[in-house]
């Protein structure tokens, strides 16, 4: 099988626009969740009033502004999802310096960006709209502004990529899903190069809302909203929607090395599976997440005992979290792992950015990669109090410095649907 390695990153978050920036401000501590009931009434009559949101502002200050990454043609037929989708791809082929021109190159790479839900706001203008006027209300630009895998349409268009484009919806487990996706779409010979990644922008009062009825976010903090994502704390009491996007330029081994591209990091395995159990809530036991990690390490052919650092899933939600909490710690205690679960080095980078739904899995996929690159641990911000089942080094408050040469990232979704990466440093 051919080798895949990640050779360009790049993202859009609530810590910032821009990768090194979200990055910097990760590891110093920071977050990116905001009150969002003093910007709509409508967030304020619900339960949960804070979200994850991209900063707006210039770039040169880590702020989002369109006009800097699209034309105002573009803008007007592009979800936002896909603007996000779009700059963090522009700033991953500049940062691998993968700008190719010849048809032979453009033929060989090709796009996966998923989204979780999509684009919420246009749904609901246009029902609106519709329920108001009929048919002459519907824009030409509905249907191009709502499909998901315009995402991955609009950056080949741009870039003249003609490899595989595709777009996986897997709830929150669509970035992880993206990434492992387009590693064997790389692996397999259909691409050499792929630009891979999650997008998402759906804060709206309606979506949240609609969350919030499924209990699944924060609601205990409003008025403290940087302490509101606390994954594995104590009081934690459900997760904090977020924005943004984040890609991954995944490219085949010898094709990197040839153009001498600068390698972060190899994408060693990649494993899925599904727990078949419940529509929102995890197996107490964590045995979907368990599954998933462990045929990430079966592929990429490690042992429990190599893995140096695990980037949770962790939502911080009460179930989610203690669910996968025990699987990680049944993969890697034991005689083919750790001895002791204190030796099990695991944070959750939600607590700072939120939940990107669809973003998640490849927000959290870059920041692996970076914690290889720099042997560092992200930490897991509010991470104040731990009950007993919480045994692990779970990296609270601070970053913390660590020989990282292989880490797992997880990403789970509603449905039961549950996948896992492995990164590792690259050996030839
Ligand atoms: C896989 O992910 C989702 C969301 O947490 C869940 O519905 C499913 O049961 C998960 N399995 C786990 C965590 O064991
Ligand atoms: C866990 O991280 C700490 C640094 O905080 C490090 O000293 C320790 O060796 C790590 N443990 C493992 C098993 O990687």
């Amino acid at each position: 099988m051919r080798r895949v390695v990640v050779t360009g990153l790049g993202a859009v978050t609530p810590l910032g626009v821009g990768i090194r920036r979200t990055w910097k401000r990760l590891l110093d501590g920071h977050c990116g969740i905001v009150n969002v009931g003093l910007r709509d009434s409508r967030f304020d009559a619900q339960p949960c009033k804070v979200a994850a949101i991209v900063p707006e502002g210039p770039r040169q200050n880590g702020g989002w502004t369109a006009s800097e990454w699209l034309s105002r043609d573009d803008e007007r037929k592009m979800a936002l999802f896909a603007q996000y989708g779009l700059a963090a791809t522009e700033e991953a082929l500049e940062d691998a310096g993968w700008k190719p021109t010849a048809s032979e190159d453009l033929e060989a790479t090709g796009v996966c960006m998923g989204s979780g839900i999509g684009n919420f706001d246009e749904i609901y203008d246009t029902v609106v709209a519709y329920d108001k006027g009929g048919y002459r209300k519907v824009s030409p630009l509905f249907v191009p502004r709502l499909l998901i895998n315009l995402g991955a349409g609009h950056i080949s268009m741009k870039y003249g990529f003609m490899g595989p484009n595709h777009a996986a919806t897997t709830a929150c487990t669509t970035g992880a899903h993206s990434v492992g996706d387009a590693a064997r779409f790389i692996a397999y010979g259909d691409a050499d190069v792929m630009v891979a990644g999650g997008a998402e922008s759906c804060i709206h009062p309606l979506a949240i809302g609609g969350f919030a009825r499924a209990r699944s976010l924060a609601t205990a903090f409003n008025d403290d909203p940087a302490k509101a994502s606390r994954p594995f704390d104590a009081d934690r009491d459900g997760f904090v929607v977020g924005e943004g996007a984040a890609v991954l330029v995944l490219e085949e081994l010898e094709h990197a090395k040839a153009r001498g591209a600068r390698i972060y990091a190899e994408l060693r395995g990649y494993g899925c599976s599904g727990d078949a159990h419940h529509m929102t809530a995890p197996k107490e036991n964590g045995e979907g997440a368990l599954m998933a990690m462990k045929k990430a390490l079966k592929s990429a052919n490690l042992p429990p005992l190599s893995v140096d650092y695990v980037n949770a899933h962790a939502t911080s939600t009460v179930v989610g979290d203690a669910a996968e909490n025990a699987a990680i710690k049944a993969l890697l205690l034991g005689s083919n792992g750790k001895k002791r679960p204190s030796d099990i080095n695991v944070s959750s980078t939600k607590g700072a950015v939120g939940h990107l739904l669809g973003g998640a899995g490849a927000v959290e996929a870059a920041f692996t990669v970076l914690a290889i690159l720099e042997n560092v641990m992200p930490p897991t911000i509010n991470l104040e109090r731990l009950t007993d089942d919480f045994d692990c080094n779970y990296v609270p408050q601070q970053a913390q410095e660590n020989t990282i040469n292989v880490a797992l990232t997880n990403s789970f979704g509603f449905g039961g649907t549950n996948s896992s990466l492995c990164f590792a440093k690259l050996i030839l």
